[in-house]
C-alpha cells in the first residue's frame, strides 16, 4: 500500500505542475490584457486535480487497464483548468490567445457553445497537452481546460448538484426546468454581449468608448 502511495504520488505530480503552468498562463494574459486593454476579459479561474477515487471510477467506466501508462494514455482530464469569463466573444478570444502559444500542443476540441449538448451543456473544452521540466528531463502533460461565461458556469454548477442529488435519475420535471433555464441564460449571454459591444464600440449614446 506504501509502495502504491508512493508511485501514485509520483504519477500525479506532473499533472499538479501541468495546471500550475497553465494558471500561469492564464494570470498573465489576465494581467496583461489588464494593463494595456484596460480591460479583463476573464472573471475567475479555478483548477482541480482528479482524485484517486475519481480516477478509478473512471478507468472502470472506461474499461482501461489499472496501470499508470493506461492512465497516462486514456484519462486526459486529470489536470483540469476552468476559465470564466463575462462575454461569449472574451471566451473565443481567450481560447485563441491561449492555444496559439507555441509550447503548447491542441489534443482535442469540442464546442459545446455552439453545439450544446441535448440537455443545454455549453462550454468550450480543449485538451492541450503542455511541457513539465522535471529533475529528469521534460514530460508532455494533458490539461483539460474548460472555458465559458458567467451565466454558462452558473447553470452548469447547478446542473451538476442536481445530478448529483438524483444520482444521475433526474425526474421530468426538473430536467425541463433545467432545459428552460440553459434558455434563459443563453439570452442573458446574447443579451450582455450586444450590450457590451455597443459601449465598447461607443454606439450606445454617440460619446467615446469606455472600457466595460
Ligand atoms: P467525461 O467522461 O465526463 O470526461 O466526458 P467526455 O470525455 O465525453 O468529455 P466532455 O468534453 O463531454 O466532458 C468533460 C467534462 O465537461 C465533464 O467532466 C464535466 O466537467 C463537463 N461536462 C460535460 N457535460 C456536462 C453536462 O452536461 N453538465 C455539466 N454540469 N458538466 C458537463
Ligand atoms: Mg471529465
Amino acid at each position: 500500500m506504501r509502495a502504491f502511495r508512493e508511485s501514485f504520488a509520483r504519477f500525479i505530480m506532473p499533472y499538479k505542475f501541468a495546471i500550475d503552468e497553465i494558471a500561469t498562463k492564464v494570470s498573465i494574459l489576465r494581467e496583461e490584457f489588464s494593463e494595456l486593454h484596460d480591460y479583463n476579459p476573464i472573471e475567475h479561474i479555478s483548477t482541480r486535480l482528479k482524485s484517486a477515487d475519481s480516477i478509478e471510477q473512471k478507468i472502470a467506466r472506461k474499461q482501461c487497464a489499472p496501470s499508470f501508462d493506461a492512465i497516462r494514455e486514456s484519462v486526459t482530464d486529470i489536470a483540469g483548468v476552468r476559465i470564466v469569463c463575462s462575454f461569449v466573444s472574451d471566451v473565443y478570444h481567450v481560447f485563441s490567445m491561449l492555444t496559439e502559444q507555441e509550447d503548447l500542443r491542441v489534443l482535442t476540441v469540442k464546442d459545446y457553445i455552439s453545439t450544446p449538448k441535448p440537455n443545454g451543456y455549453k462550454s468550450l473544452h480543449v485538451i492541450v497537452e503542455v511541457p513539465v521540466f522535471l529533475s529528469e528531463g521534460s514530460v508532455r502533460v494533458p490539461v483539460e481546460v474548460q472555458l465559458r461565461t458567467v451565466a454558462m458556469d452558473f447553470w452548469a454548477s447547478l446542473e451538476h448538484k442536481i445530478y448529483y442529488k438524483y444520482d444521475g435519475v433526474v425526474p421530468a420535471q426538473l430536467l425541463a426546468d433545467l432545459t428552460t433555464a440553459a434558455v434563459t441564460a443563453n439570452s442573458l449571454d446574447v443579451t450582455m454581449e450586444k450590450l457590451h459591444q455597443q459601449v465598447k464600440n461607443g454606439d450606445a449614446d454617440g460619446s467615446r468608448p469606455i472600457a466595460v
